[in-house]
């Protein structure tokens, strides 16, 4: 069987065996199937899709074109979060530690940018000296230490999905269901743990902005999970508009350390407790749903969360003053400008997409697959929907490298805040609890 065979029978409908799914992958990722092929393999799939034994085969070929972090020495439960990705999304930053001082080992290995959407490991990048580049070895030596690790999918975790993913980002086939649980479930089976807990966007945002979509994504993650017996939950969270204030790498730390001090935009703070007591209930350190909130909260507040981050930074190369003076140690764009409203109003929409394109405009995001990112520029959101705003009056701050990005940011800040004269309709922060027993609604603003 020829690779173009294959690219055809799905171009045509057909299905895929595990044998061919398995081999496809490892020639991919050794190098032996050009890219060329498999954009094509892609976007057949993302016409045709796959069903659930496809999907199942190709997140075990995936899984299984590298190693596996072995943890199983290790005395605590080992949980992860992993988010089908948004923008101003910089929960991992703050869960990690959060979760990692509640006396359970986080293993957090987390991705770059993706389309529009921000990816975590730019994000500590820019923490000047921060090493994301752990080998399991190393990852596993700091699990035993300090409970939390934050890497990068090495060349020897899922390098097929490593490969794939940067294809899929370049040719238009992310917004894929099969390929997007292939790829999120393939690393995170990698990493050894006991426990799985996934932050599924919806809204303009998101990957799969439909519920129903959203929804299909999460139980299909979850399926994949619970096969290979890992306990796994998701959260549907909105990605409607950015989350919190800051998008943009070392802007987004810098937000991160705020909601670590107890401080930040309250959205953050609540979609972040809500996913730290799923983790320490699926994994089963907390006794119920209260319990697993009272100590998420605690953590939080008694600066447990705060220490352990800044003894994350430490272990992992980057200057700790980034704790407590943010400011200072951050990368700072040289241009900060506000941008304000030209008419009097309320917000109707604050549109992700089009302020994730504007981040990458400002170079904080790739275009290319070997892009530099730029650390320090982004966007700071002064409004959110549903806000009221004067003529006049400042709605964001763009940091900006030079003046002619500074203008594209401009242009796309125009279009991408909405102002009308009614109030728009609220949006659940946390609209759905998914399980493997079913769906479960939850109550409006369940996130508070
Ligand atoms: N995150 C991933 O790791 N893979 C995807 O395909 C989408 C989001």
């Amino acid at each position: 069987m020829t690779v173009v065979e294959l690219i055809e029978r799905k171009r045509n409908g057909g299905r895929l065996s595990a044998g061919e799914l398995r081999a496809l992958m490892q020639a991919y990722a050794d190098g032996s199937i050009p890219d060329y092929q498999m954009s094509a393999f892609a976007m057949a799939v993302y016409f045709r899709g796959m069903d659930d034994e496809e999907i199942e085969a190709l997140t075990a070929a995936m899984l299984h074109s590298g190693r596996t972090l072995e943890l199983g020495h290790l005395k605590l439960p080992r949980v992860d979060k992993h988010s089908t990705g948004g923008v101003g999304d910089k929960v991992s930053l703050i869960l990690a530690p959060l979760v990692g001082a509640c006396g359970v080992a986080v293993p957090m290995m987390s991705g770059r940018g993706l389309g529009h959407t921000g990816g975590t490991l730019d994000k500590l990048e820019s923490i000047p000296g921060f090493r994301t580049r752990l080998s399991l070895e190393e990852t596993a030596a700091q699990l035993e230490s300090l409970g939390v690790a934050m890497i990068g999918q090495t060349q020897e975790i899922a390098p097929a999905d490593r490969k794939f993913y940067a294809l899929r980002d370049a040719t238009a086939t992310v917004e894929a269901i099969p390929l997007i649980a292939a790829s999120i479930m393939s690393k995170k089976l990698a990493e050894g743990l006991t426990g799985l807990v996934l932050d599924v966007k919806t809204g303009a945002g998101a990957f799969m902005p439909k519920l129903d979509d959203a929804l299909r994504l999460a139980k299909t993650m979850i399926a994949l999970g619970e096969r290979r017996g890992c306990p796994t939950v998701a959260l549907l969270t909105d990605m409607d508009s950015p989350l919190g204030e800051a998008c943009g790498n070392a802007l987004e730390v810098e937000e991160s350390v705020h909601c670590l001090r107890g401080e930040g935009p309250a959205d953050l703070r609540a979609v972040t407790l809500a996913l730290a007591a799923e983790m320490l209930l699926v994994v089963g350190v907390a006794t119920d749903a209260t319990d697993a909130r009272a100590r998420a909260e605690h953590a939080l507040q008694s600066g447990a969360a705060l220490d352990k981050f800044r003894a994350l930074v430490q272990a992992q190369g980057g200057h700790p003053g980034v704790v407590d003076n943010p400011v200072a140690i951050l990368p700072r764009a040289p241009i900060r400008e506000r941008v304000v409203a030209g008419r009097a109003g309320i917000v109707q929409r604050v549109e992700p997409r089009t302020i994730g394109r504007a981040i990458i405009a400002l170079g904080g995001g790739r275009s290319k697959v070997d892009d530099e990112v730029d650390p320090a520029v982004g966007i700071v959101l002064h409004v959110r929907p549903g806000a009221s705003v004067a003529r006049g009056q400042s709605v964001a701050t763009i940091h900006a490298r030079d003046p002619e990005t500074r203008q594209v940011a401009e242009e796309a800040l125009r279009q991408a805040i909405v102002l009308g004269d009614e109030a728009p309709a609220r949006r659940p922060l946390i609209s759905h609890r998914v399980t493997v027993r079913g769906v479960e609604e939850l109550p409006f603003g369940g996130a508070s």
